[in-house]
């Protein structure tokens, strides 16, 4: 059994970043990730086409900045380059192949029992250790929701993760479930490669540019109240998209920032997606009620024949699998219990780092907690 001081779940962004903010203590750690490199949900399940959201100075890691000529809204090689750059720079070696299938605390030696399966010869490593940092992501499993007659549909049915271009679909008829940022940014890459395209729109939402939400970010920077600041945003968005209820998008009661700040929930940026939804090049639907084979028939009764389905419907926690004691940090969908921004510290040495719905700035004010706290911790006990 390997005796390590802290053990890290997972080589993604928290993981890394954890192991940066350990590194500055001379903490040591060990970092395991299951994939064969890092930051796997980046390199293997997100399309090409994909940039960051948010202005790059509020997705940088702990302690390393993006380079000055990087564009602001960081593209995913670039982030690629800048994750190669930090894990160099503070000289991270995760242990790769390696997933975590259980996690126990040994209350008689204080101790975490973790084993994980190195995944090419099949072995069983077990480690003991007395921090334990779960930094899986809150997007390790995919998420397809239960349709019925699902089964019976005939053509493909992929999740986002495995989308990568417009390329593979050109004349196709495709309908995308699910309405978030994923959705409405693969709905818009199908119909510009001259796809059938629908999308799902099932709930409120805010559609945003990403210029609006950086305003909104500065301004709540500056202390200006959220309220205000949403309303501001909510004018803007409605002098440039205008009123996109007639198109199936209602916006929700609460503003955008205040929506994030209290549920975590994401205000969709726009890439171009509400042009081709009001020229008709998208078509919107309701929610799904089933499927008889390529006919999909909606809440509302309509019908229509697809080739393929994108499920872009999220992601889950996949802690419950094999954390076997969260010591009441979680919940049943292996997320914190707490809220923001106290959702990070278990019992008996036990963290979790990127699972606060904060996007890449929360998992670096998370990183950052948690290494205080472990640094803490370890001097408060050599000193006893
Ligand atoms: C399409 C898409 C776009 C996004 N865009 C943005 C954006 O613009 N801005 C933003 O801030 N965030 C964005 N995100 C959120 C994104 O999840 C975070 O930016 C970031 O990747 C979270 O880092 P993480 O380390 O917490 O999780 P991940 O990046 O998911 O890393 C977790 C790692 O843990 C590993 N792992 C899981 N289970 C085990 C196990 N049992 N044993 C060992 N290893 C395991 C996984 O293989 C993975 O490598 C986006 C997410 C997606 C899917
Ligand atoms: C991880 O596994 C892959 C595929 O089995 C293999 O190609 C790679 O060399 C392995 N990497 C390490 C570091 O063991
Ligand atoms: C399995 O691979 C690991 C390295 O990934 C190595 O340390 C271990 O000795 C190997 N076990 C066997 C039985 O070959």
């Amino acid at each position: 059994m390997d005796m390590v001081e802290v053990l890290i779940v997972g080589a993604g962004p928290s993981g890394l970043s954890t192991a940066a903010c350990l590194s500055k203590f001379s903490i040591p750690y060990v970092i395991v990730e299951r994939e064969d490199c890092i930051a796997s949900l980046w390199h293997k399940h997100t399309y090409d086409f994909l940039k960051l959201h948010i202005a790059k100075e509020f997705c940088e890691l702990p302690h390393m900045s993006y380079p000055t000529d990087a564009p602001t809204y960081i593209p995913k090689k670039d982030f690629l380059r800048y994750v190669d750059d930090y894990v160099e720079h503070f000289n991270i070696i995760p242990k790769f192949n390696t997933s975590v299938e259980s996690c126990i605390y040994d209350e008689a030696r204080k101790r975490w029992v973790i084993l994980a399966r190195d995944k090419v010869n099949g072995t069983i490593l077990d480690y003991a250790s007395r921090f334990l940092v779960v930094a899986t992501g809150e997007n390790s499993v995919s998420n397809i929701p239960e349709i019925i007659g699902l089964q019976s549909f005939p053509g493909e049915t992929i999740h986002s993760s495995s989308y990568k271009s417009g390329n593979d679909y050109v004349g196709k008829s495709v309908l995308v479930v699910g309405s978030g940022n994923s959705g409405f940014e693969i709905a818009y890459d199908l119909a510009v490669h001259g796809a059938k395209t629908s999308i799902t729109i099932r709930s409120p939402m805010h559609v945003m540019r990403k210029e609006l939400i950086h305003l909104g970010m500065v301004l709540a920077k500056w202390h200006i109240p959220l309220k205000f600041v949403d309303f501001i945003l909510m004018v803007l968005a409605y002098l440039l998209f205008g009123d996109l209820s007639k198109y199936g998008i209602v916006r929700p009661r609460m503003g955008p920032l205040l929506l994030k700040a209290k549920t975590g929930r994401s205000a969709v940026i726009d890439v171009g997606t509400t042009e081709l939804i009001k020229k008709g090049d998208i078509k919107v639907v309701g929610p799904i009620s089933h499927i008889r084979g390529d006919l999909v028939e909606f809440e509302d009764a309509n019908e229509r024949c697809y080739d393929t389905i994108v499920f872009a419907t999220g992601y889950k926690s996949n802690v419950n699998m094999w954390l076997k004691n969260d010591m009441g940090m979680l919940n049943n969908d292996g997320m914190p219990k707490n809220d923001f921004p106290n959702h990070w510290k278990g019992a008996k040495g036990l963290y979790c780092v990127g699972l606060g719905r904060r996007g890449l700035a929360g998992v670096a004010k998370d990183a950052n907690m948690v290494a205080n706290d472990i640094h803490d911790t370890i001097e408060m006990m050599s000193f006893n």
